[in-house]
Order: structure tokens, then sequence, then C-alpha cells
């Protein structure tokens, strides 16, 4: 779906969210969301606390699974998803701390392993995302599943691919920075969701949007493996779709 602007777009998708949110209420039942940072999704978590000020629009049914966290990173960072996720949504919103889940960027290389399992299985636990939001890196990862990602992977830890380190330098004040890992769902765990959108703002990405729409499904562009799931949308401004 292509848009004239990401701020009419970004609305349309904080309303399919707040709907789902709150069909889920009237159900009794838990809205299991599945969350991504970086700038896509800025405008969509802006409205949604637009609509939970103005609109009283509750959080209280909803558990959040976020997609990534740089490794090692602490949360109290600045740079740590943990930082951008409270900074943009949770603080604003009446979610009940103990229903955010973001990967820990402070485990122990040991027990990272184990973590990332037990965050695979939390997900399970709650039957499966029903929404899963979506940014795109020029990789063509989604979440951090850099190329070479397997279609089944689930959560598990990762090396950043270079061009990726070079898009978050900024925020990092520098290349040499950026970790060089991460811990991410897997494309496995993203495609469980029962309904996912993509979000792909500006001209810096219509050469990745027009390889994942239009070209072969491959493990060199991991979010091609979005073509094969029945219920994703890639919601798109006029920049972004430039190339389809
Ligand atoms: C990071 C995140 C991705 C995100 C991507 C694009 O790499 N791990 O989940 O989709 O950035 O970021 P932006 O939305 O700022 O272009």
């Amino acid at each position: 779906v292509i848009f004239d602007s990401s701020k009419e777009a970004s609305l349309l998708v904080a309303q399919e969210i707040a709907n789902l949110i709150q069909r889920k209420e009237e159900l009794n039942e838990f809205c299991i969301l599945g969350l991504a940072t970086g700038s896509s999704p800025i405008k969509v978590y802006e409205e949604l606390v637009r609509m939970h000020k103005e609109e009283a629009l509750s959080f209280a049914n909803v558990v959040t699974f976020n997609l990534d966290e740089y490794y090692p990173m602490h949360k109290n960072n600045i740079q740590s998803y943990y930082y951008f996720m409270h900074e943009h949504l949770f603080n604003h919103v009446d979610i009940k701390p103990e229903n955010i889940n973001i990967p820990d960027g402070s485990v122990s290389a040991e027990d990272l392993q184990q973590y990332c399992i037990d965050y695979e299985m939390k997900i399970k636990s709650y039957g499966g995302l029903d929404f899963q939001l979506l940014g795109i890196g020029r990789t063509g990862h989604i979440g951090f599943n850099e190329p070479g990602s397997h279609v089944n992977s689930g959560t598990r830890s990762i090396t950043l691919d270079h061009l990726t380190r070079v898009d978050a330098a900024s925020a990092f004040l520098g290349i040499d920075n950026v970790p060089r890992k991460a811990i991410t769902m897997g494309i496995g765990t993203v495609r469980s969701a029962k309904r996912i959108v993509l979000l792909g703002w500006g001209v810096n990405k219509a050469g990745i949007i027009k390889n994942t729409i239009e070209g072969e499904v491959s493990p060199q562009v991991p979010a091609t493996y979005l073509q094969e799931h029945s219920n994703t949308t890639f919601v798109l401004d006029s920049e972004a779709s430039s190339e389809l």
C-alpha cells in the first residue's frame, strides 16, 4: 500500500493496532504485539500515545515483545532499544511493566544462548504474536536478521553487517562505537505472527524495497521471506516505492 506521506500511513497503521487491542480487550484476551525500533515506527507510536491520552485507548491487556537489541548493551544507555521504546511509547501509556519484553543486551556471554531460547519460548507461551510491526534495514534485514539468516531461525545472537553498522554510526557518534553483535528474534519468529506490517519510508529504502517485493525469495535478502507470509502488508510512502 502506497501513501503520499509517512504520516498519513502511520495514522492508519496505529488505527489497525488500536482496533486489535480493543477487539482483544472485548474478548478479555491479551493482545500480543511484536514491536520494532528505528525511525520508521516513531509516528505510529506517537499516534498510539495520542490515542491513549485523548481517546482512552488502554494498553492494560497488551503484552509486547521487541524484535531486537544491540549486544552488548546496557538498558540505561541512550542508544539501547530499551531506552528507545520507553522514550517513544512505554513511558506514556498504561502498559504493565511486567508485560514488556525487550531482549536484554546485558546478559553474560555464557547465558546468552539459553536467554534467547527462553525469549522464544515466552513468545510461544502466549500463543505467538498477534501483530508484528517491522522496519527494514538497507541490507534487507528485518529485526537484525542479516543476509544469510535461515527461514526458520528463532531468537538468537547475530553479527551485524558492515552496512548496518554504517547506518547506525551517527547514533553512536562513530562506527567504532557501534556494537558488533545483537540479539534478534528470528525469521521464523517473525513469520509465525498472525499479521505483519512492514513500514518503509524515504528514497534511501527504495532499492531494498524493490528487491524485497520484486526479487526472488532468498536468504541474501531476508525480508523476501515475507513474500511467503499470508497476511503481510508493506506500507510505503511514495519515495520508498519509487523503484517498484
Ligand atoms: C535497525 C533495527 C531494525 C530497523 C532498521 C531500520 O537496524 N534493528 O529493526 O528496521 O534499523 O531503521 P530505520 O527505521 O531507522 O530506517
